[in-house]
Parts: C-alpha cells; sequence; structure tokens
C-alpha cells in the first residue's frame, strides 16, 4: 500500500510534458519487435511493439529489463538514470531529446552500437492530459541502438537523418566529460 501510494503521488507530481508518446511510423521504419517497453503511460495504450510493458506505478527503473527494450524515457531530471539503465542494459534503442553536450547523452553517443540524429522535429503523439496541444518538441531526436540487431534496424531508417556507428571510443570520450 506503501509503494502505491507513493506512485499515485509520483503520478501528480510528474510533469504532463512527458506525456508524449513515440508515432507509429517509427515503429513501422525499424520492422522490430520488442520484449519490453519500461516506460509507458498507465492510463493509455501506446503503438510501442512491445509484449511486456511498465508504468509509472511498476516504477521501470526499479523493476527487471529483460531482452529487447524500447526506451523513450520520461524527459527530465531523470534522464540520466534511464540511459544510464540502457547503457548497462546492452540490447534495446532509445529514443531521446539530442542534447549532445549533457554527460549522459556523451555516454550514450561513445556507449551505442549506433546512432541517428533524426532529422527535423518529431510529432509526438500527445497522451490525455496533451491532447489540446499541438507537439512542440524542444529539441530534436537522437535514436541509439545497443547491439547488432537493433543497429541494423535502425540502419534502414538512415534515410531519416544523419547515422552514425560507434567508433567506441568511450575511454577517450569519458575522459573530457
Ligand atoms: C515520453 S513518454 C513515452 C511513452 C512510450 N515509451 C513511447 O515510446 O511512446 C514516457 C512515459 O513514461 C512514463 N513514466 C514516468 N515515470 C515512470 C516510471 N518511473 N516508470 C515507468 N514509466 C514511467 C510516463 O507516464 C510516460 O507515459
Amino acid at each position: 500500500m506503501d509503494g502505491f501510494f507513493t506512485n499515485t503521488e509520483a503520478v501528480k507530481n510528474t510533469h504532463k510534458s512527458v506525456e508524449w508518446y513515440t508515432p507509429a511510423w517509427v515503429f513501422e521504419a525499424l520492422g522490430l519487435e520488442f520484449d519490453l517497453d519500461p516506460s509507458s503511460p498507465h492510463d493509455m495504450e501506446t503503438v510501442v511493439p512491445a509484449s511486456k510493458k511498465y508504468t509509472i506505478f511498476d516504477d521501470g527503473l526499479k523493476k527487471p529489463w529483460f531482452g529487447r527494450v524500447w526506451l523513450n524515457p520520461p524527459y527530465g531530471k531523470d534522464t540520466p538514470m534511464w540511459i544510464r539503465r540502457m547503457i548497462d542494459h546492452g540490447e534495446g534503442i532509445a529514443l531521446v531529446f539530442s542534447r549532445t553536450d549533457a554527460a549522459w547523452c556523451q555516454e550514450a553517443m561513445t556507449a551505442c552500437t549506433s546512432m541517428l540524429f533524426v532529422a527535423g522535429r518529431i510529432n509526438f503523439v500527445p497522451g490525455r492530459e496533451n491532447q489540446h496541444k499541438k507537439s512542440r518538441s524542444g529539441a530534436g531526436t537522437v535514436m541509439f541502438a545497443f547491439g547488432e540487431a537493433c543497429a541494423g534496424a535502425l540502419k534502414k531508417m538512415s534515410d531519416r537523418g544523419v547515422y552514425l556507428e560507434c567508433d567506441r571510443q568511450s575511454e577517450k570520450l569519458h575522459s573530457l566529460i
């Protein structure tokens, strides 16, 4: 009951700006199915093709991650934790704002198998709270692939932006952060 209360409070305190969801064309372009979406809305079905979804009531950061993971995390102060969890997990695709100066983004750029800097701004799908709003991304999007299968799928989207394979210079780059 304690955990339920805490998570109910968390829902109230969650900024509405996180309730924007990945549009279907992204998954059509990737042509991949996922085993897990660890950050999914609690009050609406998404088009994410994942067989298991965690919501804020589960707290996807505390639950086990398995298989091929799709990650479009809640943005904000917790973004680094979600991205670092994905880096540790090592299999899946993460879609995040392209904040190339941030330490978490630099870590992902050096730990991923490949990445795609998407051209233009993605129109995200509004959640219940944002139905009346137009999607206005505050930044561009980068997608990180972890693992060869995911990198292969991301490469199929390379006409959507700038696709780069990681040259694994992580040790060198980490020393700059
Ligand atoms: C940017 S949306 C992306 C939703 C979905 N993953 C997608 O790609 O369309 C992030 C979602 O994470 C949910 N969320 C926030 N905190 C969470 C947590 N601790 N555990 C699981 N989900 C959470 C939010 O409610 C929101 O629906």
